[in-house]
């Protein structure tokens, strides 16, 4: 027993090594914590990585046994475990201390995922003998190693699955195969295949990531961690004398192991490199992991984490990537990774019942476009120039839809429209506004220092909105309004302020009551200072688009606010068509720019289909990134100032 107490703490000092150089838990774990720590979990924290073909191969026959062994022992794993020489003497003990972890889900009514994990195509392959190679392999660490529990599950494909498209991730490492299945009556899943370390290359790849993580230091500045991890690997490998045991052919797997799992998000690693995913969710132990495919929508993939302390500790390490904190007594999360993906969480079971949970939104490192959108058919080249027009007039525009509608995006389209040389201030909650504006200010909120109901520290979106106005913005921007920081916004809009938000609502009825009740607050006589709103949504479309998408985002309807209730519908969507109808001629807000500018509406209107045409241009000759279009955008305005006055003059003079 004592031996195997030494084993684990020397385990948890790993641990904390590898955390600490994914910016892990500062905390220090002295041995007494390992009270706390069951074997059979830190056993199964170390075989991250070979472990995950030996669960692939045997959940079938690990659950038969499983009910057989424990059945009768009822005895935690951690006591089986205690003797590592057991493996050795006995292959077919190695197996049943394999199955444990497995088995505690089994008891703790967990039940294994049953269309995703044990199909026909594993069990197969788990009765092609590979099980010696797995008993082997434990035999080669049973001095050092506790049993090998799974982490996470990645089930093969069913052999009766019929795919749909396979893809390369990292080629050639890891790729993804969509099929639909038969459990899902013919619904499409995701799944993540890797290449797997042979037998030989697990030795020296598990040797190394223990290694490393106990020997690797910060890089120096300027070096990036990717590089820093390689040169540092082939150093150690050569200290310890592994170079041996690494073939050339090898060192390109071991360093894709070695990176995922020390600077990648591991398990979900591939998930989080696929450029297809919009948002990926854990929603408990023992479930599949879903994830949102651009192409595909909603699925359930082949990961599965079976382990729920591996499944804290992902989400810790995540916690800890974000710089942020979570634990039993904070259990819910809201931050940015460092990639400016989205992550929100919760903590063990302190509010969800079936284990910590997370979810990360994707962040898109180029936002799209207005003639993206144009492109992707969200909205057309007329209403792009309509909103084009009333933002380069201060307008106030309010984009409403529910989640991942596609708000967010719509407003970054729709502000790279304003023009270069006003001034904007953006609020956001968490950053993920993107524009080529030099005159931009963007304010982000800041959770507050303290615990619980201390609000030190804190800078709110009220706070924010407030400053902003110290800026004297042409512009406010507020990425998403949903509290006290309305109020201040009418005020601002109030005063002459253009302003751009969105709102987490279905229909204008349904924002201009969340607006005029708290805490928004704002007062029905302020409801017009919201010149147009704009309905974006997520719709099926009558007809499958380019790549057989058949969904879209689309701009259902946009809306004039002529008054308090009272509302004009200018566009609108049609399903059945795809294709949007408009009725610019009666719109108020283009009357309201020819009077401003003592123009007829005639002239307004001619003007909006020149910037239609333009934008078309854009589309045709395929300007379509943020950066070259900031180009076009500025020339048009500087090219083509609307009204003309100029030219007018020079027509009358000449
Ligand atoms: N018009 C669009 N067409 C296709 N995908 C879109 C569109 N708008 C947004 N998306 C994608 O949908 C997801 C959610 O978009 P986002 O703008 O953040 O939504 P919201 O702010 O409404 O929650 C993102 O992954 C984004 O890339
Ligand atoms: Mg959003």
């Amino acid at each position: 027993m004592s031996e195997e107490k030494g084993d684990i703490s020397v385990t948890i000092r790993l641990k904390e090594r590898l955390f600490r150089f994914g910016r892990g838990p500062k905390f220090k774990l002295k041995n007494g914590a390992t009270k706390f720590v069951s074997a059979k979990s830190e056993a199964s924290e170390q075989s991250q990585v070979n472990t995950r073909d030996s669960t692939a191969e045997a959940p079938q026959d690990v659950q038969k046994s499983l009910s057989l062994n424990i059945a009768d022992s009822n005895e935690t794993v951690r006591v089986e475990s205690a003797d590592p020489e057991t493996p050795e003497k006995n292959p077919s003990v190695t197996q049943s201390l394999d199955e444990p972890q497995g088995s505690k889900q089994t008891t703790d009514g967990i039940e294994p995922p049953a269309n995703l994990g044990s199909d026909a195509g594993q069990a197969k392959r788990s009765e092609s003998g590979k099980t010696v190679h797995k008993n082997l392999f434990s035999g080669l660490f049973a001095r050092k190693q506790l049993p090998q529990t799974p982490t996470a599950l990645f089930g093969k494909l069913p052999l009766d699955a019929l795919t749909t498209e396979t893809y390369d991730v990292v080629s050639p490492f890891s790729k993804i195969t969509i099929a639909s299945l038969k459990e899902l009556g013919s619904g499409k899943a995701y799944y993540i295949n890797e290449v797997e370390p042979t037998e030989i290359e697990k030795e020296p790849l598990n040797a190394l990531l223990e290694i490393i993580s106990k020997e690797l230091g910060p890089p120096k500045n300027g070096v990036d961690p990717k590089s820093h991890v390689e040169s540092e690997a082939r150093r150690l490998a050569k200290k310890y004398g592994l170079t041996k045991k690494i073939s050339d052919e090898s060192w390109p797997k071991i360093m894709y192991y070695l990176h995922r799992n020390l600077i990648g998000f591991g398990d979900i690693d591939v998930i989080m490199k696929d450029p297809m995913i919009e948002d990926l969710s854990v929603n408990g132990v023992g479930l599949p992991v879903y994830v949102w495919h651009r192409k595909y929508e909603s699925m359930p993939t082949n990961l599965i984490f079976t382990n729920e302390v591996i499944l804290d500790n992902l989400i810790v390490k995540l916690t800890h990537m974000a710089n942020k904190h979570i634990s039993t007594a904070f259990p819910l999360l809201d931050a940015m990774l460092p990639g400016k993906d989205r992550l929100a969480a919760t903590f063990k079971r302190e509010v969800s019942p079936k284990g910590g949970s997370f979810s990360i939104r994707r962040f898109r490192e180029e936002p799209f476009s207005i003639v993206e959108l144009v492109e992707m058919g969200t909205l057309n080249e007329e209403m792009a120039a309509y909103f084009w027009l009333l933002i380069e007039n201060r307008m106030t525009v309010a984009v409403m839809g529910g989640t991942g509608a596609g708000k967010t995006s719509t407003l970054n389209a729709l502000a790279s429209l304003i023009k270069p040389s006003m001034k904007i201030v953006t609020v956001e909650e968490i950053p993920e506004l993107n524009l080529q504006h030099e005159n931009w200010v963007q304010l982000v909120a800041r959770a507050s220092y303290g615990l619980g109901v201390m609000k030190t520290g804190e800078v709110s979106l009220f706070d924010l909105v407030r400053t902003s106005l110290r800026y004297r913005p042409d512009y406010i921007v507020v990425g998403e309004i949903r509290g006290e920081e309305a109020f201040v916004l009418f005020q601002a809009l109030a005063t002459g302020h253009g302003g751009l938000t969105t709102l987490h609502a279905e229909s204008l009825d349904y924002t201009v009551k969340r607006l005029t009740s708290p805490p928004m607050n704002v007062a029905p006589t302020y409801i017009p200072l919201i010149n147009v709103a704009a309905l974006v949504e997520r719709v099926q479309l009558p007809n499958a688009t380019v790549g057989g998408i058949t969904f879209g985002r689309r701009i259902k309807s946009i809306m004039e606010v002529i008054d308090y209730e009272k509302y004009k519908t200018i566009s609108s969507w049609n399903p059945t068509t795809d294709s949007f109808a408009t009725d610019l001629k009666e719109s108020d807000q283009l009357k309201k720019i020819a009077l401003k500018h003592g123009v007829s509406i005639d002239e307004v209107l001619s003007e909006l289909e020149a910037r239609a045409n333009f934008i078309q241009d854009l589309k045709v000759k395929g300007a379509r990134k943020n950066v070259e279009l900031a180009k076009h955008i500025t020339n048009y305005y500087l090219e083509n100032p609307f009204p003309n006055f100029a030219e007018k003059e020079v027509k009358v003079a000449a």
